[in-house]
């Protein structure tokens, strides 16, 4: 769906050229919600901001479908780019509109002249944002979170097939982080638009992304499924991304378990398997003794997990590990 091709960009300042995206490629599938993940000044705006040509790169092809972003200007660009809907941190909504003017000013742009459909739109926006009652008020009366569902019923009003949100909920509380999180979820199930998030927060892709891409100093240092990158991250920056959202766990090999007798286990479960009893099935047929060190059951967009460090001793242990590798469990040696 979104393809970035050999992509590499510079910004010129002061008569250099400073590099902002390292060269790379990336695909991006129809109907996912993907997630960019960096500290700041990664290159995360820069990213994103190439799939609607906000940045030009400075080489490379941006792909969606089937056309050649890059090779696009005047009202060719302006028509791929209405197919191509744009969140913000800060909003940027018009202050001196109202709620339903600043909804109905992307579909007057797109050259909507017809007065009734404009409004029946706009209503159909406000209820699928949940802000109907609230249509008549002015941005500087809304809270944060009101004001970035207006950003995204703005968004999607012309019916764009991908959704760009850069730092959309930064400037939020957690409460309101979370349902703004569930609306871009339920918008990306019911009307399947593609999503591309950027965050700098690990919890924010947990929540909602199907793949995730680390970009650290203008380079993607990892890229997978959230699944795959959230329990077994490889990268240092990853790493610490995911620590940050698990602060009672260590993340990676600082294990701070050295002086704990027994063998230092790390067990993941996915699906189904987090909610069978095969740990005590196990112990019990191989007769070694554990105990928990540390350990959570939560979900990664809609798939339950649960990751467990444990202390495990007796001479079966090697027997355990295959038995619960067998099981489909994901078993990691931390220590011994
Ligand atoms: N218009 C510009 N001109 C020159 N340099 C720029 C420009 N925009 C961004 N940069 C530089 O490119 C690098 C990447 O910036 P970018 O805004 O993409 O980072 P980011 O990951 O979005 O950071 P943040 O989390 O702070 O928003 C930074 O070093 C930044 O200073
Ligand atoms: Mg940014």
């Amino acid at each position: 769906m979104i393809r970035f091709v050999d992509v590499h960009k510079s910004y010129r300042v002061d008569g250099k050229d400073i590099p902002a995206l390292e060269p790379f490629s990336l695909e991006i599938a129809d109907g996912e919600v993907f997630g960019i993940i960096g500290h700041s000044g990664a290159g995360k705006s820069t990213l994103i901001r190439l799939i609607n040509m906000l940045e030009r790169p400075s080489g490379g092809q941006i792909l969606i479908g089937d056309t050649d972003m890059t090779a696009l200007t005047g009202p060719a660009l302006r028509a791929a780019r209405q197919r191509i809907g744009m969140i913000f941190q800060h909003f940027n909504l018009l202050s001196s509109q109202t709620v339903a003017e600043n909804i109905a000013f992307p579909l007057r742009i797109a050259g909507g002249k017809d007065s009734a459909a404009i409004h029946a739109r706009v209503d159909e926006l406000l209820r699928r944002v949940g802000l109907t009652e609230h249509a008549h008020k002015y941005p500087s009366q809304l809270s944060g979170g009101q004001k970035q569902r207006v950003g995204i019923a703005r968004a999607l009003a012309n019916n764009p097939s991908i959704l760009l949100c850069d730092e959309a909920t930064s400037a939020l509380d957690p409460q309101t982080t979370a349902s703004v999180l569930d609306l871009l979820a339920e918008i990306n199930r019911e009307l399947k638009l593609t999503v591309v998030l950027i965050t700098h927060e690990m919890d924010v892709v947990r929540r909602v992304c199907d793949r995730v891409a680390v970009l650290d100093a203008g380079r993607i240092v990892e890229h997978g499924t959230v699944a795959d990158v959230f329990l077994h991250p490889r990268h240092a920056t990853t790493r610490r991304f995911v620590s940050e959202a698990l602060p009672e766990e260590a993340a990676g090999e600082q294990v701070p378990y050295q002086h704990v007798p027994g063998r230092i286990l790390r067990l993941s479960f996915r699906g189904e398997a987090t909610w069978s009893p095969t740990l005590g099935r196990v112990t019990r047929e191989t007769r070694v003794d554990f105990n928990i060190l540390a350990g959570r059951i939560d979900r990664i967009k809609d798939l339950p997990y649960g990751q467990l460090t444990l202390a495990m001793h007796g001479d079966g242990v090697d027997a355990a590990l295959k038995a619960l590798r067998d099981a489909g469990i994901e078993v990691e040696e931390l220590a011994r």
